[in-house]
């Protein structure tokens, strides 16, 4: 029992002293900070018994010889405590609550520097209890400060557009963070999915991860790809992002309506639409073997969609010629396929009539009594359901 007494005593001659006893274990915590950003250093004040009360509250700082901030309520209420820092090194940046409810006291720092993290260690002087010292632990996170996307070329992607790359094709694209304390974790998202987080270290504080995208589809199209690097989960981590296009074949290919017959010496605008190449394709006009010139173009809003339509008129000796729409893909792995629709053309004419001698005849020696006879050639389409002979009659 003397022991015990004495003990304690000493506890509590030394604590008001100031130095903390080796023997004493202080509470360690750790508090992590955004540079530029607050940092709360918390410190449980509650004494230790219900009648006993807080008297003096001291933060240190490792390293430094003086406290860097003091609470003091001795001899008066928690309201009418008196407040100090130290102007050389948190000064203005620095204010102090004591806790409430749930809540535990805290210091809270603005403006974080680099300089701020380290070792802090609360000191709490209580009435009648003994003195109570924690340390927080404050790590200072330096947020990265740039990120870069670069093509497979090495080049910096311009407009954050992407490509364009034919469909078919295996990109690869790399993202690079720059700084930040700790190393961020840099990772690629597509929407909101996460697809790729491998990444490695470079040289000079930077971080890279390369996405590879294999045999691109049509759907990739407008696909953003979002790079992002974060190291803490205090603010939002830094991001950019890519779209990609891509070069894209025809889907198909068609001459707009029925091939019906046309009539010669007529004016026809005949339309050919191609669907899902991607930039609008060129697209050609064939009759027979002649490039038909008289075409305009028209691009539907979405660029999925090209139509061409030729003005042509055609002629007796267009029956039975090809009409052909050809579609030029901008895909160069298409170079030897063709995309092309085709129509034989059916040209309607009033019938062409010509009357010749027969051609066994000597037309030089016809004399009477001699047989003559005639020939008469017609070309006609529809061929002709009537034919008749007449001998000098007028209409
Ligand atoms: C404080 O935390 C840092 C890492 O954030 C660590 O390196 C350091 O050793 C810690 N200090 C103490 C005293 O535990
Ligand atoms: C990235 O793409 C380029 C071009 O396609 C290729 O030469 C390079 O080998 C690729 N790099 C990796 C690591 O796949
Ligand atoms: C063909 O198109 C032109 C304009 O492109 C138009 O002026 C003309 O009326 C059209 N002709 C027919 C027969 O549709
Ligand atoms: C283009 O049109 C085709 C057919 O309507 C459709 O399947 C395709 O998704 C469209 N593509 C785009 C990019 O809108
Ligand atoms: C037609 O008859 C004349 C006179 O008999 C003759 O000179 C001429 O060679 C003949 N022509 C033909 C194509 O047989």
């Amino acid at each position: 029992m003397v022991i015990y007494i004495g003990l304690l005593f000493m506890f509590i001659h030394i604590s008001y002293s100031g130095i903390v006893p080796v023997e004493e274990a202080v509470s360690y915590a750790e508090a992590e900070a955004v540079a530029g950003g607050v940092a709360m250093l918390s410190c449980n004040t509650t004494p230790p018994v219900k009648e006993d009360m807080v008297y003096l509250i001291i933060w240190y700082k490792e390293g430094l010889s003086s406290p860097i901030y003091s609470y003091d309520s001795r001899d008066k209420s928690s309201k009418e405590a008196s407040h100090w820092s130290d102007d050389r090194t948190v000064g203005g940046r620095v204010s102090f609550e004591l806790g409430s409810g749930k809540y535990p006291a805290r210091l809270t720092l603005q403006a974080v520097k680099d300089s701020d993290g380290g070792l802090y260690r609360c000191r709490v002087d209580f009435k009648k209890s003994p003195t109570r010292n924690q340390n927080v632990n404050l790590t200072v996170l330096l947020p990265p400060d740039s990120l870069a996307i670069i093509n497979e070329k090495g080049d910096h992607i311009p407009n954050y557009i992407l490509g364009p790359y034919p469909e078919g094709s295996s990109i690869n694209i790399t993202c690079i963070a720059t700084g930040g304390r700790p190393p961020p974790r840099v990772t690629w998202w597509q929407e909101n999915a996460l697809i790729d987080e491998v990444y490695e270290k470079l040289p000079n504080r930077q971080i890279r991860n390369m996405l590879k995208l294999e045999k691109l589809e049509r759907k990739h199209l407008n696909a953003v790809f979002t790079c992002q690097a974060s190291n803490n989960n205090l603010v939002a981590p830094i991001s950019s992002a890519v779209t990609l296009d891509m070069i894209l074949s025809p889907l198909n290919v068609k001459i707009l309506g029925e091939n019906r017959p046309i009539s010669a010496d007529v004016k026809y605008n005949i339309s050919c639409q191609a669907v899902g190449a991607r930039p609008p394709p060129r697209i050609t006009w064939i009759k027979g073997n002649n490039v038909l010139r008289n075409f305009k173009r028209v691009v539907s809003e979405d660029g999925n969609i090209t139509t061409s339509i030729v003005s042509f008129t055609p002629s007796v000796e267009d029956y039975g010629k090809t009409l052909t729409c050809r579609v030029e893909s901008h895909n160069p792995s298409d170079s030897d396929r063709v995309y092309e629709d085709s129509w034989k053309l059916n040209v309607h004419h009033v019938p062409i009539v010509t009357v010749t001698f027969g051609s066994k005849l000597n037309h030089s020696i016809i004399r009477e009594g001699v047989d003559v006879y005639f020939e008469c050639i017609i070309k006609s389409n529809p061929w002709v359901y009537k034919l008749m002979w007449r001998h000098n009659v007028s209409n």
